[in-house]
């Protein structure tokens, strides 16, 4: 199959921001518009309070739900966490895995991120796997490396079929929440190695199929340059999610320029 059969996704994570109020205040916002967007693939990723009500308030609409994070067990005595299972039950379609700022504020390790994934998987939930360098790595001419690793470590022991079934979500740390996006051309630099790394271990075709979205500082005026990018399959927005104007204009020109030349 080729590459065109990508469906361009664009997923809005709100981090620790929205209120269930001021959640389905905004989610209202978004389902008319959304509608004359397909085949784009949207997603909203609220706060865990707001999950199970955003939930409700979307079935049926075509826009999926995902969590912000999630406990590698199903069950058992771990205080504070959220489990797999819990969150397919609240209504959730995709978890994102590895955040940057889980794994700068929380400790969250390669190996752990593993253990998520897995656990995302065998709940029936997509996995949106986070990657990227931070500005030394970067400036160390490491980012190949580290994203490489990340990767390697995130994708262990995994099949091919279930390796196919994760998003990618490639985010430079030092262009989150800054305003300094990655030009297309060093985004993409990374996400045409990342899939030539999927090549590698899963092969062409299903290399051809992976998702791999970019995230860091996207907006509606940097959307649709970095969507022609042949490797970039759409966004995680964090920031210009939280307006629906803004995260459907990101939406709209991701469809733009997937007309025009994908
Ligand atoms: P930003 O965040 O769009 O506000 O830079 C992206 C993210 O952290 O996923």
């Amino acid at each position: 199959m080729p590459v065109t059969t990508r469906r361009p996704v664009v997923a809005g994570n709100w981090k620790m921001h929205m209120t269930i109020p001021e959640a389905r205040e905004l989610v209202l916002g978004l389902v008319g518009p959304a509608a004359g967007l397909e085949p784009a693939e949207l997603i909203v990723i609220p706060p865990f309070t707001a999950l199970a009500e955003i939930s409700r308030l979307l079935e049926g609409t075509g826009i999926g739900v995902g969590a912000q994070n999630l406990f590698w067990e199903d069950r058992g005595a771990y205080t504070g966490e959220v489990s797999g299972p819990m969150l397919k039950d609240a209504g959730c379609t995709h978890v994102l895995v590895g955040h940057s700022e889980r794994r700068q504020y929380f400790g969250e390790t390669d190996q752990g991120v593993n253990r998520k994934v897995r656990a995302a998987l065998r709940s029936g939930l997509t996995p949106i796997v986070c990657i990227g360098e931070t500005l030394e790595e970067r400036e160390a001419c490491a980012t190949g490396v580290r994203v490489g690793h990340q990767l390697e470590e995130a994708l262990k022991d995994l099949g091919p079929e279930e390796a196919s079934s994760l998003i990618l979500a490639y985010e430079p740390v030092w262009a989150i929440g800054t305003g300094r996006t990655a030009s297309p051309a060093q985004a993409e630099e990374v996400h045409a190695r990342i899939r030539s790394f999927l090549e590698e271990k899963y092969g062409k075709e299903r290399a051809a199929y992976a998702i791999i979205l970019y995230g860091g500082s996207v907006k509606p005026a940097n959307a649709y340059a970095l969507f022609l990018e042949k490797d970039i399959d759409g966004f995680l927005v964090g920031g210009a999610s939280l307006e629906a104007e803004s995260f459907i204009g990101i939406a709209r020109e991701a469809l733009r320029a997937d007309r025009e030349v994908k």
